[in-house]
């Protein structure tokens, strides 16, 4: 018996047998590859009618630790599994689909969409249910005009598309929105004690990050110690609360800790580069594989991006202005003169969809960042080191003169800066921007 699927989001599937449509037996977990998932099941079942389905059986923490187990194995996410789809498969002849016997029928079975509550308790992972919900409900803010995903859309990774993003009452954020995938892996500990999160670091750590833009005056403007009572007063939370946390209150903390939850299970791992972990670089383009090989080698964009995550623990100064007077970056909140113009060192994962670029959004495409990297850099007193060219004395890099100090141009070809580019697209993760469990629960399906 053959039994093959066309699932594109490479999920994981259960072969299961029932001779009653009642009780089912798994006979097999596989993956799909490619796009498909094809299986041969080997021998003889005297049984007069068997049924058999597949069910999606993926949850982030099996797909993790299948792809990538070296570099994901200690920061598996919290549970989160995928509202089942189940697939009626019927054989042949009417039930038995015995030796040799080939599935002709395949019939997919539209669940109904549940109401709420229901919806809501079948995922095993409460808090981030709740947290989901709190990321999508616009009641979050002031005068609910808008949401964590107004700035933080998943079909832009969670990110948006505006230099600065709107606010509350049409006003302007001071940064560039950011994308959210990941944060799970973000080193919180004390190595790095610049603290961990938004483009100058100024939070140590997520469950205080999902709060601030809560009650920041642009963003959503809401008190939170007004907010546990004005959550209360909708239907709805009393379950998600009670699922999340063994009772209904609503406290700040919990809204946190939701929030935390949902943040913590979007992981971006499905993009074409990740595939390459598996089965190498068979499906890169020539031009994906020189852009990769500059990325890591000449042009030496993977020591401060550094893989698999593309992102660095650390801030860095990559040069984008001259003198920091606009925005100071990290040194803004620290006040020590060696922390300026550093800012967080972002992940490239999904840029092709995070544009416009850059703390401020100031560059449109990814060809302007990478000619900026080419030719733009400039000499500021704090840039990073790898980042300077050397004058061919020892003099000290502050000890020379502005005017006289030399950044690094890399020199590409306009076939390499293409190329570049082309590699960073590899890092988008379709599956990621169409995940359900990500998306908003507010729109009906
Ligand atoms: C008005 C737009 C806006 C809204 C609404 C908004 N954000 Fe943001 N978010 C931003 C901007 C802009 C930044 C970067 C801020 C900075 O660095 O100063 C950011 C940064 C973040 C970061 C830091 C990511 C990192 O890599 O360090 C997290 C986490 C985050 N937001 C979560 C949320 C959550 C959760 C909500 C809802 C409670 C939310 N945001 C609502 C615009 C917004
Ligand atoms: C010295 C460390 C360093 C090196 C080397 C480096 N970057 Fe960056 N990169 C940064 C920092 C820091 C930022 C954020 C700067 C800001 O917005 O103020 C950044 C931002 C970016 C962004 C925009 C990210 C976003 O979300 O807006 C892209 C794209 C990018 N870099 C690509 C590259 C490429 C391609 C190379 C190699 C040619 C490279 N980087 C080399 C540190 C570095």
């Amino acid at each position: 018996m053959t039994v093959s699927l066309d699932d594109p989001l490479e999920g994981y599937w259960t072969l299961e047998r029932s001779a009653d449509l009642a009780h089912w037996e798994a006979i097999k977990t596989k993956r799909t590859r490619e796009g498909a998932w094809a299986y041969q099941h080997a021998g003889r079942e005297f049984a007069p009618s068997l049924y058999y389905r597949l069910v999606n059986a993926n949850t982030v923490e099996r797909v993790l630790k299948e792809s990538i187990p070296k570099l994901y194995g200690n920061l598996l996410p919290e549970h989160f599994t995928v509202r089942e789809q189940h697939v009626l498969v019927s054989s042949s002849s009417g039930g038995w689909a015995g030796d040799g016997g080939v599935i002709e029928r395949v019939v997919t079975v539209q669940e109904p969409v549940p109401e709420w509550p229901e919806l809501f308790d079948r995922n095993r992972d409460q808090k981030a249910t709740l947290g989901r919900v709190l990321f999508y409900d616009k009641r979050l803010s002031a005068n609910n005009s808008l949401s964590c995903a107004s700035c933080h859309q998943q079909k832009f990774a969670f990110a948006d598309n505006r230099p600065l993003s709107r606010g509350i009452h049409g006003q302007e954020t001071a940064r560039n929105s950011m994308p959210l995938a990941n944060l799970i892996f973000t080193p919180t500990d004390d190595r790095f004690k610049k603290g961990a999160f938004f483009w100058d670091l100024r939070e140590a750590t997520l469950r205080e990050t999902v709060l601030r833009p809560i009650e920041n005056p642009v963003e959503m403007g809401m008190p939170l110690d007004k907010l546990p009572n004005k959550l209360s007063g909708e239907p709805y939370y009393a379950s998600l609360f009670e699922g999340a946390f063994g009772d209904p209150e609503v406290t700040i903390d919990r809204i946190g800790e939701g929030l935390e939850a949902f943040l913590k299970v979007m992981v971006s791992y499905r993009s074409k580069f990740d595939r390459a972990f598996k089965i190498g670089m068979r499906h890169f383009t020539e031009e994906e594989r020189l852009g990769r090989a500059l990325f890591v080698g000449k042009a030496g964009c993977a020591q401060c991006h550094t893989l698999p995550f593309f992102d660095a623990s650390f801030p860095t100064n990559n040069g984008l202005d001259l003198i920091s007077d606009k925005d100071p970056g990290l040194a803004g909140h620290t006040e020590k003169a060696f922390d300026n113009g550093f800012f967080k060192t972002p992940t490239l994962r999904n840029i092709e969809l995070t544009a416009p670029y850059m703390h401020d959004g100031r560059f449109e495409s990814l060809k302007e960042v990478v000619d900026f990297y080419n030719e733009g850099i400039q000499p500021h007193d704090q840039l990073d080191a790898i980042l300077r060219a050397s004058d061919g004395t020892t003099r000290n890099w502050t000890d020379i003169s502005r005017s006289e100090r030399q950044a690094v141009r890399l020199d590409l070809s306009m076939e390499e800066r293409e190329a570049l580019v082309a590699f960073m697209k590899t890092l988008t993760d379709r599956p990621l921007i169409n995940d359900d469990r990500l998306s908003d629960p507010f729109k009906q399906p």
